[in-house]
């Protein structure tokens, strides 16, 4: 199959046309006619490498009410990723090599986006035991990052181990950065806000011991780290200290923390709560800059699917997590390109070719010129559009982007030369 792609301007400069052909990017050049091929008329629009997600919750195992692979995978086409990591908190935790090829199997058999399963670090999530670490790396699902998320492997030495394993494995521990003896009770970010709103504060400190912590260990045993939903200033100055110490550390912020602040907090609607907490204008601030400066590399979601009666009830009992996979790319633009911080190259680097960089991505995160495998995004950054849940390819419904405006539309996504995604409907 081959198709024309007329006029797109990729990473948003003049336009071009692009050939792609079984599964790969053929040429790419002006006036460009192929008699056969499905034309695709790009004027106007934007063409980067697919996105990839180091950070997707998509419930399957266990809870498939509030998410499958399949529904999560749509989500994903929809919002512009080819490849999304698939978090190990599931029911059955994926911490075997079993369990981890089952979700790489349900990926395949949905056919929307590349699901690449994340390992847990520790048996069950309990953090006592290292799990089968070197079984998921040599599994058919290829596992290079091994993450507790939701939970924080908080045993120095446990941590210390698990280091150890990933960096004969050319993996990677991706740790969820939270003390847990000072998040006891913890609902929101702790400040004069969470004091007056009534609600137990999870303070900063919590996630930068951490991160001083783990740096200091990935340091010593020469292994890769990477830092999940960076969400603080002070975060983002340990960062800079280690990487100039030459420490082998990454780190991702998502869109929420990257738009939204604990002021969404002051209505206890739980669709604002979200585990590390929404924090201060301050603090985004100092995200927005890591991410454009390049101290944080990348994007990602923790898309965080949830049962209505998790979401609609005391914000004291709800679970904290929100949808993030369908409007990431909306509030990238919003919050990093249009203030003038990231051009649409810098979006391909830190939505692309950082995060397959970090999850050792064959196939992904790779230029858009010929030879290429042809996963791509084509967006429309002039349309606006107001959110509605309702419209969501994803099973649950918690967005904290409802009725919210944001700019840039995913038109037509492709997988290998595939369309998933056409006319901003997937395919199936
Ligand atoms: O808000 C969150 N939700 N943070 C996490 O670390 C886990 C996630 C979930 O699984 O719902
Ligand atoms: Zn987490």
């Amino acid at each position: 199959m081959t198709t024309l792609i007329k006029g797109a301007r990729l990473y948003g400069e003049d336009p071009v046309d692009v050939v792609l052909k079984d599964g790969v990017i053929t040429s790419v050049g002006e006036h460009l006619s192929v008699p056969t091929a499905e034309v695709i008329d790009a004027d106007g629009l934007i063409a980067l490498p697919g996105l990839v997600d180091l950070h997707t919750h998509l419930r399957e195992p266990g809870r498939e009410d509030t998410e499958t692979v399949e529904t999560g995978s749509r989500a994903a086409a929809l919002g512009g990723f080819t490849a999304v990591h698939a978090m190990a908190n599931t029911d059955p935790v994926a911490d075997t090599a079993g369990v981890v090829e089952q979700v790489w199997r349900l990926g395949q058999e949905a056919g929307l986006v590349d699901v690449i399963p994340v390992g847990a670090v520790t048996v069950g999530l309990a953090g006592e035991r290292l799990a089968e670490l070197g079984a998921m790396a040599d599994s058919a699902a290829r596992v290079r990052v091994f993450s507790d998320d939701g939970r924080c492997v908080a045993d120095p030495a446990l941590m210390r181990r698990a280091l150890e394993y990933v960096k004969a494995l050319d993996g990677v521990v991706a740790q969820h950065a939270e003390e847990p003896r000072l998040t006891v009770g913890a609902q929101m970010n702790e400040g004069d806000r969470s004091a007056r709103l009534g609600l137990g504060g999870w303070p900063a400190a919590a996630e930068e011991s951490i991160i001083a912590r783990d740096v200091l260990l990935a340091g010593h045993v020469g292994a890769r780290l990477h830092v999940c939903h960076v969400s603080t200033a002070g975060s983002v100055e340990i960062l800079r200290w280690a990487r100039s110490r030459g420490v082998q550390v990454t780190a991702e912020v998502t869109p929420h923390h990257l738009l939204l602040t604990d002021e969404c907090v002051e209505g206890y609607d739980p669709v604002f709560k979200v585990n590390p907490p929404l924090r201060t204008d301050e603090d985004v601030h100092a995200l927005r800059a890591a991410l454009a400066e390049g101290v944080i590399d990348a994007v990602a979601t923790d898309h965080a699917p949830h049962a209505v009666e998790d979401k609609e009830c005391e914000w004291a009992m709800a679970r904290p997590g929100m949808l993030g996979l369908e409007q990431a790319l909306s509030v990238v633009v919003q919050t990093m390109v249009e203030p003038g911080l990231l051009d649409w190259r810098g979006v391909a680097d830190r939505m692309s070719v950082r995060p397959a960089a970090i999850g050792r991505l064959p196939g992904h995160g790779r230029p858009l010129s010929p030879g290429e495998p042809a996963n791509l995004v084509l967006l429309d950054p002039a349309a606006r559009s107001v959110v509605d849940p309702a419209a969501l390819a994803s099973r649950s419904r918690n967005s904290p982007y409802a009725g919210r405006e944001l700019p840039g539309r995913v038109v037509h996504t492709f997988l290998r030369g595939a369309q998933t995604v056409t006319d901003g409907k997937a395919v199936k």
